[in-house]
């Protein structure tokens, strides 16, 4: 502690000049972009919630789907608040100016999807309860581990996509109007937030030995773990909404594995998911989860895991998150046109 000007401080007079080469710099560059386009895209929740709800004549929902809407939704506040707290964590101790911007931009927006996805349950009759086990083990984990490497790891690059594949899912299959305009504006902030994940992540890893790599792979198996475990707890409520749980967890995997490659290229190593048994198991475990149609009965399911095991190429259609940046949103200064990307 520094007493009276002397000793240790928590100021860090060399957070402007800490990248040691230009692929550095150029990354820290973009972590700043981040924090502007939070600025100039920020909205307000408040009035765009009442106009949606004006707009719909209130939320509309099925009487037998209200209560598995409310189920999922009421993991998403909790993850939000989780995220704005992770967030904030990340934004005090990150040391670089540009990265801590970024962090400090996703506090801001995370503490209004809390409050918005907060106003939009009570409207649809929710009263604040616990989590369940399984999503709040998930959440706990990257809360409560002190590296940061494994913090934006759990939350900027894992779930944060996971969030973006339900509201993604909820959104195109319309499954209540007033939720469905609302992700548009939620996506837009999300797919920034894997962002600073992307841009930053490989800074921490550089300073990692083998070892160190290896220890965080095994976290992001733990991660997954119970994210799975989540979605096989949520299964009978996807089924009544009319979405695929199969189908989430593939979307997921695909957005992960791209913002994994594009974290790991920066540093001109190969992301390869099925050379980590911890994470190759996992897949297994999909496959034995969550059959495709194809794959139900147990003969082709059991093949489905070993090929998954064995590792299967994984599909390449495209950017997966070009989607949820090409929303065009109200913002305080404006219709923001969705980006196009080149
Ligand atoms: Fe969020
Ligand atoms: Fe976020």
């Amino acid at each position: 502690m520094g007493i009276a000007g002397f000793g240790n401080t928590k100021l860090r007079y060399d957070m402007f000049d800490l990248e040691s080469s230009a692929e550095e710099a150029r990354r820290l560059t973009k972590c700043a972009g981040i924090y502007h386009k939070g600025q100039s895209l920020a909205w307000d929740g408040r009035a765009i919630l009442k106009e949606l709800i004006q707009e719909h004549g209130g939320v509309q929902i099925e009487p037998d789907k209200r209560e598995s809407l409310k189920r999922i939704f009421s993991i998403i506040m909790w993850g939000e608040l989780a995220a704005w707290k992770i967030s904030s964590q990340l934004a005090d101790r990150l040391v670089p100016l540009e990265a801590k911007m970024a962090a400090t931009s996703q506090a801001f927006d995370e503490a209004r999807h809390f409050y918005v996805m907060h106003d939009y349950l009570v409207e649809l009759g929710y009263e604040p309860d616990k989590l369940e086990r399984a999503p709040q083990a998930l959440l706990d984990l990257v809360l409560d581990t002190d590296n940061l490497a494994y913090k934006l790891l759990g939350m900027q690059l894992m779930i944060e996509t996971i969030a973006l594949t339900i509201f993604q899912t909820v959104r195109e299959l319309r499954v209540e109007p007033v939720l469905a305009e609302l992700m548009k504006y939620f996506e837009r902030d999300e797919a920034r937030h894997v962002g600073l994940g992307v841009q930053y992540l490989p800074n921490l890893m550089g300073e990692m030995n083998r070892r160190e790599l290896g220890a965080m792979l095994t976290f992001q198996a733990k991660v997954l773990a119970f994210a799975l475990w989540e979605n096989k707890v949520l299964e009978p409520d996807y089924r009544v909404l009319g979405i695929d749980p199969r189908h989430v967890l593939d979307r997921c995997r695909q957005k992960q594995v791209v913002a994994l490659s594009e974290a790991y290229a920066a540093l001109g190593m190969e992301f390869d998911q099925q050379k980590n048994v911890a994470v190759s198991s996992l897949m297994a475990a999909v496959e034995l989860l969550f059959p495709t149609e194809e794959t139900r009965a147990p003969g082709p399911r059991l093949r489905a895991a070993f090929a998954a095991l064995r590792g299967m190429p994984v599909s390449d259609e495209g950017d997966p998150f070009a989607v949820h940046r090409a929303h065009a949103i109200k913002t305080q200064g404006g219709i923001a046109p969705g980006e196009r990307d080149a």
